[in-house]
């Protein structure tokens, strides 16, 4: 239902779009090298497998598997999730799942921004039944405000307010995942808040 929620946010004739940088590529980086100091330092010598949420996490992925010394490996899951007046983390549904195994391992979900929680929530709970021997959550943005389902992060790269954010992974109608800045996206007050997939 992205698409439902991204076609009630299509641009009409006469608004105009605009970013507001909210978090420089600088930051970006240097907190995703500290995040991957702390994760390594959480478990030395241990291979990590990195599972990341397509199509968001991608981007942080790619930087904090880079930035981490030692094994890493990764792996993709996808995701759809109905709406935004959904309650239930039942109402997430797999459209792809992982390649591989994560019995026995040490799993890190990478994603770009925990918002209502309901994605993680549901991730977390699947994961959590194929018995992995570390299971842990790492998100470069949150977003407190918004949460509706009972998850945490273990790594936080940034709290942000309730903003529709864009860039560095995060779009809007599939648009502004290339930026390599997080900016905040203004469309007149419909957007405050709105999430896509
Ligand atoms: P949650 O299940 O509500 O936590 O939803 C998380 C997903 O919603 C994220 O993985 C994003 O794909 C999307 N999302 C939430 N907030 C934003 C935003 O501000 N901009 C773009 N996508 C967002
Ligand atoms: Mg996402």
């Amino acid at each position: 239902m992205a698409e439902a929620r991204a076609a009630k946010k299509k641009t009409t004739p006469g608004q105009k779009e605009s970013i507001r940088p909210l978090i420089s590529a600088n930051r970006i980086q240097k907190r995703i090298r500290a995040l991957a100091k702390e994760i390594r330092r959480d478990f030395p010598g241990e291979r990590l497998h990195l599972v990341s949420v397509l199509k968001g996490g991608v981007f942080f992925l790619t930087d904090l598997a880079r930035s981490i010394p030692g094994e890493v490996s990764f792996d993709f899951i996808a995701v759809s999730s109905y709406g935004q007046n959904t309650r239930s983390s039942g109402q997430v549904r797999l459209t792809r799942d992982l390649d591989s195994s994560i019995e026995g391992r040490t799993v890190i979900v990478v994603e770009d921004i925990l918002d209502t929680g309901m994605t993680l929530h549901y991730l977390l709970s699947l994961f959590q039944q194929r018995k992995p021997k570390h299971l842990r959550v790492a998100v470069l943005l949150d977003k407190p405000e918004r949460r509706i389902a009972a998850v945490r992060a273990d790594y936080v790269g940034f709290s942000i307010p309730n903003e529709f954010v864009v860039g560095y992974g995060l779009d809007y109608s599939e648009r502004y995942r290339n930026l390599p800045y997080v900016g905040i996206l203004t469309l007149g007050s419909a957007l405050k808040g709105r999430g896509t997939e």
